[in-house]
């Protein structure tokens, strides 16, 4: 069942269900890298559209009707069956935790049926990890991660080894996005249509502030940037479609220069050497045009090499928890199997100890390492 590193390749079915999407793949992992073999995810947004953002009962309902079918589709396309397995990774937290049981459980059963060695994996980890999912990331790189319920600075020392920078001190980015998008009329999640809407926006018609600018730390804050665009939003009587995309298209910039302003903290934190100066960026909000075109001139300015998976991989994936297995099963630091079934999902789990800053809670996601 287990093995160690550099025999064969391992073969690992990993599970996500930690929000609204419902997602399972298959990789394969060897000392040469990663193959992606299969990556499903069923995404509905609609079912949560009326509510303007995730209801954790809508999500775990539609978990428990889609899982079977998205880990039966994932098998097919990889062509693997079970038995061909030499693992299963699930979601185990931080999350919403109706869904995280409901994909930690189906993992369980899968696992004991087929006698696969079972990995609870770390949702934050996944992300940490995704870079080397397509792209050349050996250890160390910096990590930015930044979703619907995280945005972290992280040191990415090895596997298991993550050393936070910095942390958003109220709301998450890609929570300021859907806020702000809810605040324009657009829709949820609002980070792809905030970024539709910019296109044809002025962003330098509304200045919003840059965020802790005087501070030395490299933490995050998005609240003050949402409560200037809602004053800006609600100082015009009745917003034009051409208001709205200069909305969207300041906010966004503000959003990007904070992004910018803080990794650039960071790297001159960390004083890397030379070939050791890699930003890997990780998270549904790491998919904007905009961060990414912001993020690669601060890596040319420093000499930093900028690590950006596609989209796809960057939002919540199922081969991302594969990943994070696989490396886990081929390091030898997964738990024995009793201790792996008896798991139970954690809403809670940081990825690593702060170093400054302080844990927060609240967003789209509950609450939150
Ligand atoms: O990583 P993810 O799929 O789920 C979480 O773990 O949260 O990230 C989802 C978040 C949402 O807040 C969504 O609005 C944001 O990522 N997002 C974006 C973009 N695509 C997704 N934000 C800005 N621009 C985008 N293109
Ligand atoms: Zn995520």
């Amino acid at each position: 069942m287990e093995q160690a590193a550099g025999e064969r390749p391992l073969t690992v079915l990993g599970i996500e269900t930690s929000c609204d999407d419902t997602a399972a793949a298959v990789v394969r992992f060897s000392a040469d890298g990663c193959v992606i073999l299969s990556n499903i995810v069923w995404t509905d947004h609609d079912d949560h559209q009326p509510y303007g953002g995730v209801v954790p009962e809508i999500a775990a309902r539609s978990h428990v009707e889609r899982l079977d079918h998205t880990v039966e589709k994932a098998l097919d396309h990889a062509g693997i069956m079970p038995k061909d397995l030499n693992a299963i990774a699930a979601t185990a937290g931080p999350g919403l935790v109706g869904g995280v049981m409901v994909g930690l459980t189906t993992a369980k059963a899968i696992a004991m049926r087929h006698d696969l060695a079972l990995i609870p994996v770390n949702h934050l980890e996944g992300h940490a990890l995704s870079p080397r999912l397509t792209e050349t990331a050996p250890f160390p790189y910096l990590l930015l991660l930044v979703s619907g319920g995280h945005t972290q600075l992280v040191r990415v020392d090895d596997l298991g080894r993550y050393v936070r920078l910095g942390v958003t001190i109220d709301d998450a980015a890609g929570e300021a996005f859907d806020k702000s998008a809810k605040l324009l009329g657009l829709g949820q999640p609002g980070g792809p249509h905030i970024e539709a809407a910019a296109k044809s926006g002025n962003p330098d018609r509304f200045d919003f502030p840059l965020p802790l600018a005087r501070h030395k730390g490299c933490n995050f804050s998005f609240s003050g940037l949402k409560t200037a665009m809602r004053e800006a939003a609600t100082a015009l009587a009745s917003p034009t479609a051409q208001d709205v995309a200069d909305l969207a298209a300041s906010f966004q910039h503000a959003a990007a220069r904070h992004l910018q302003a803080q990794t650039e903290k960071a790297m001159m934190m960390l004083d890397f050497p030379e070939g050791d100066r890699r930003l890997a960026i990780a998270g549904g909000v790491a998919g904007n045009a905009e961060i990414k075109k912001m993020l690669r001139e601060l890596c040319a300015t420093n000499s930093w090499a900028l690590i950006a998976p596609p989209p796809k991989l960057c939002t919540d994936n199922g081969a991302m928890i594969a990943l994070a297995g696989a490396e886990r099963l081929a390091a030898g630091l997964t738990p024995p199997m009793q201790e792996a079934l008896a798991f139970a999902p954690r809403a809670r789990w940081p990825l690593a100890p702060p170093t400054e800053g302080r844990a927060i809670g609240g967003g789209r996601k509950g609450p939150k390492a």
